[in-house]
């Protein structure tokens, strides 16, 4: 894969990778350009973290290539692993530290001094909302509380180049919001950020690049917009406010988008598929006016990550099907 004119920080091609009778991987491409964030959006068992072990240098493809800033994840393992942070899926904080003690602990590994290294702990307790609980042992946090400071603990020294791991599972909406805020905010400071996320609406809003991975390989790639407009569908969607009015709005439907629209006379809903976006909205709009067609709602609406999920792997994500599944457990097609 290439971007227009510049190197990518985080390249992938072709990996592949096996355990026994599964193929977690097969050949997949991945490339994030400097400062964007790429979005590794799939299902469990999708391969995400797979991906993610093989760019962090801890496991070993079986093939293909992967680089980040320009150094061979296999060949080139320390160079790697002197640019990059990584929070993983699972936490990997110490239960018989406190939070401040496990962050103080990561700053001297990175060898800040000690009066600084305490300086960086007090600075991500606050940020990542745990000030009050820095002194207290982490095997007495909550899983959110345990999600957040391993967040923080990749944060101490702001490595070029960030992977994140499903970063914000487990947390709660507040919690997911700050995390968001947190990730825009390193972004903005130059970070590349690679993440991974069953999420739609969180690639939706983070990523400037989204793979959508599905049993081990790449089904789509783009933009969060060009995803939406590969799937097609737009829709305009009216709600007329008396009934009595629902045959002539349809034909004034009709004469704007040159197809008859479908109708829901139960809640005076009429909606038709649109190529146009805002020109037919406009259309649709003239045609009721001079109707003088009384609309109660009038909107064009694109279609969400969840239905072009849907569209391009012929099934939902797993968190949009069955919230409640055990993980790895996905019916159907493997
Ligand atoms: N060490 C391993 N040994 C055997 N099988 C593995 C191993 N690691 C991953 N797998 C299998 O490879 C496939 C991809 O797993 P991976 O963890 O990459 O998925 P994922 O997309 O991260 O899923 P989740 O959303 O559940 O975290 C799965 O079928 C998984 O069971
Ligand atoms: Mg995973």
């Amino acid at each position: 894969m290439t971007l227009s004119g510049v190197a990518p920080t985080i390249r992938a091609e072709g990996l592949q990778k096996r355990f026994g009778a599964v193929q977690a991987l097969s050949g997949v491409d991945l490339a994030a350009a400097p400062g964007t964030v790429l979005g590794l959006l799939g299902p469990n068992g999708a391969g995400k973290t797979t991906a993610v072990r093989i760019l962090t240098t801890l496991l070993v493809p079986d093939g293909g290539h992967a680089e980040i800033a320009g150094y061979d994840v296999v060949r080139q393992p320390q160079a790697v692993r002197e640019r990059i942070g990584l929070a993983g899926q699972q936490a990997s904080v110490d239960e018989y530290l406190t939070g401040r003690d496990n962050l103080v602990m990561v700053a001297r590994l990175y060898h800040l001094p000690m009066k600084a290294a305490h300086r960086r702990a007090d600075e991500l307790l606050e940020r990542f909302e745990l000030a009050e609980a820095g002194g207290r042992l982490v095997k007495n946090y909550s899983g959110g509380m345990r999600r957040r400071l391993d967040l923080a603990t990749s944060l101490v020294v702001a490595p070029p180049v960030l992977l994140l791991d499903e970063p914000t599972t487990g947390l709660d909406p507040r919690s997911r919001m700050g995390m968001w805020s947190v990730i825009r905010e390193l972004v903005q400071d130059g970070t590349t950020l690679l993440l991974t996320t069953q999420y739609l609406e969180e690639a939706d809003q983070l990523a400037d690049h989204i793979a959508v991975i599905d049993q081990g390989r790449v089904v789509a790639a783009g933009s969060p917009d060009d995803l939406k407009r590969s799937v097609g569908g737009e829709r305009i969607d009216v709600q007329v406010r008396d009934a009595g009015q629902i045959a002539l709005a349809a034909r004034a439907m009709e004469r704007a988008v040159g197809h008859a629209p479908e109708v829901d006379r139960e809640v005076r809903r009429l909606n038709a598929t649109v190529a146009g976006g805002a020109a037919a909205l406009t259309a649709v709009v003239r045609e009721f006016d001079a109707d003088q067609v009384v609309v109660e709602d009038l909107a064009l609406r694109r279609p969400t990550l969840d239905e072009v999920f849907m569209k391009l792997t012929g099934h939902g994500t797993a968190a949009a099907e069955a919230p409640e599944a055990p993980r790895r457990q996905r019916g159907g097609r493997r």
